[in-house]
């Protein structure tokens, strides 16, 4: 029997290699810095993850594993910003193979619809095998007996599956962040029964949404010829037979840390100084993204570009802030898409700008959350236009910095984000007139219409932060071997 700590993680008995929570993740929540005398030091990266499981870490003696982002040997276990991490090490063939080849160029376009055309390669596959059975082992190695194991996100699909074969005394959990893709994409995958079984190695798997959940659970019947009832797949074995829930656990942000961060004097006063760089316009608009094709940053640019054309948007009334943050760059989709980014930056701004007067401003670069939260309070109107997206973050950041309830957001349906803001003027990004028309709507909200729906965006990210969503997940994978099947097909976040 497992006892429950006030963050819902089974406190075990000591064993093993001593850790009662292990969170598995393709990164460690550090980044890597060079010190001037040629050492290595370690600084916080941003993250809500990290943030929400800190405290759960610090209460059950957790650890972290990980991969630093660099091409080399593994750092080994350290010590970091008082937590304990373990660095995977990854040799430049499986930063290729594994992370830019089957990680990023062959799940990443087929769990996002497509919208890339996914490359399948054996060798990569090869690749994705091996390196899932190094954070499994390495798993199983930092895991105390009875322990709890949060595994996440799609590059460590197999993990769970690799894990239990070596540590069945352990209960584990896995959440994919990403969106979970209909059967009939899904099963393009040559290894999809692998990755349906890897996954089954778990014995609660949340996804963002419901709908990624069903999806998920169809991929368990079709690929892997089991059988469901309700959420729940029974899987057989050599151990017995085991039930598995899926379930929507909507992923959240620090929104009190966030909230706070923009009442902060420093930053309110940077967000004034924002407005003045960009020549005080009546309206700013903001994008913020990875830079990545799945974010519909073109589609975004090209409906502005249309608004300027038409002349019922610009400058100097109007001014549109994109930041796009460097990813993935030496993935070919990403380089492509740079590209055509910089392309359209350039033509819309050659067509429309004046001396002392740019439409868009492009920052291709990563900004200190301080920053971020600046930005935010100077956007009137944030622009969050994915083609698909599992939940989106910034979304729930921009609300999060409006302690004022003023602003709009304008939200792609087809994001995570979508099913929880009520508020938002929701657009389908592949409508360009639609999505032009509701940019000029929310750029003409009347304040009273504003705060309202703004009210009630922010009384949802309040109560259903980032330590919520941890704290919901990890009590029902604390239940799931004693209560299989109660609760799981709710959504995580009505709890
Ligand atoms: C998404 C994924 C994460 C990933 C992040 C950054 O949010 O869900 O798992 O870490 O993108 O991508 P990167 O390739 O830099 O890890």
């Amino acid at each position: 029997m497992s006892l429950m700590t006030e963050n819902g993680v089974a406190a075990a008995e000591p064993g093993g290699g001593g850790h009662n929570f292990v969170v598995v993740a393709s990164r460690l929540p550090v980044d890597r810095v060079e010190e001037p005398d040629g050492g290595t030091s370690w600084r916080p990266s941003p993250g809500g993850l990290v943030t929400a499981l800190e405290p759960v870490m610090r209460e059950a003696g957790g650890t972290w594993i990980g991969w630093s982002g660099d091409a080399g040997p593994a750092p080994g276990p350290f010590e970091a910003q008082g937590l304990h991490l373990v660095g995977m090490g990854l040799s430049e063939q499986e930063v290729r193979n594994f992370y830019e080849g089957f990680c990023n160029a062959t799940l990443w376009p087929l769990y996002h619809d497509v919208i890339a055309s996914p490359q399948f390669h054996r060798h990569w596959w090869d690749a994705y095998v091996a390196v899932n059975q190094r954070f499994a082992q390495a798993a199983a190695e930092q895991a105390a007996q009875g322990a709890t194991v949060w595994v996440h996100d799609y590059q460590l699909q197999l993990v769970p599956r690799m894990l239990r074969e070596q540590r069945a005394d352990v209960r584990i959990g896995f959440f994919n962040h990403i969106p979970f893709p209909g059967y009939e994409i899904f099963a393009q995958l040559p290894w999809r029964r692998q990755v349906v079984e890897g996954l089954l190695g778990a014995d609660l798997l949340g996804f963002q949404r419901r709908a990624d959940a069903t999806n998920a659970l169809r991929a368990c019947r079709r690929a892997a010829g089991l059988t469901t009832r309700g959420t729940t797949v029974r899987v057989g074995g050599p151990a017995g037979i085991r039930d598995v829930q899926a379930a929507a656990f909507p992923i959240s942000i620090d929104s009190a840390g966030l909230s706070q961060i923009a009442a902060r004097e420093d930053v309110r006063k940077r967000a004034r100084e924002i407005r003045e760089a960009l020549g005080q316009p009546e309206i700013v608009l903001l994008g913020v993204d990875r830079l990545d094709y799945t974010k519909g940053i073109l589609h975004r640019l090209n409906a502005y570009g249309e608004l300027l054309n038409e002349g019922r948007l610009g400058p100097p009334q109007a001014v549109l802030v994109q930041v796009a943050s460097p990813s993935r760059e030496r993935v070919e989709a990403y380089r492509t898409l740079r590209e055509e980014v910089e392309q359209t930056v350039s033509r819309i701004n050659g067509q429309h700008a004046e001396v002392g007067s740019t439409p868009v401003h492009y920052l291709h670069q990563s900004y200190p959350r301080e920053e971020m939260a600046a930005l935010y309070l100077a956007a009137d109107v944030m622009l969050v236009t994915p083609l698909r997206d599992g939940m989106n973050l910034v979304a729930k950041e921009y609300v999060a910095c409006r302690n004022d309830e003023s602003g709009a957001l304008v939200l792609s349906e087809f994001t995570g984000a979508a099913d929880e803001f009520g508020g938002a003027f929701l657009v389908n990004p592949h409508d360009i007139e639609g999505m032009k028309d509701t940019i000029m709507r929310a750029t003409a909200v009347k304040p009273a219409e504003a705060r309202r729906r703004m009210r009630s965006m922010r009384r949802r990210v309040r109560e259903h932060d980032v330590a919520r969503w941890a704290a919901s997940f990890l009590s029902t994978l604390d239940g799931t071997s004693v209560a299989a099947g109660a609760d799981a097909g709710r959504d995580a976040s009505t709890y």
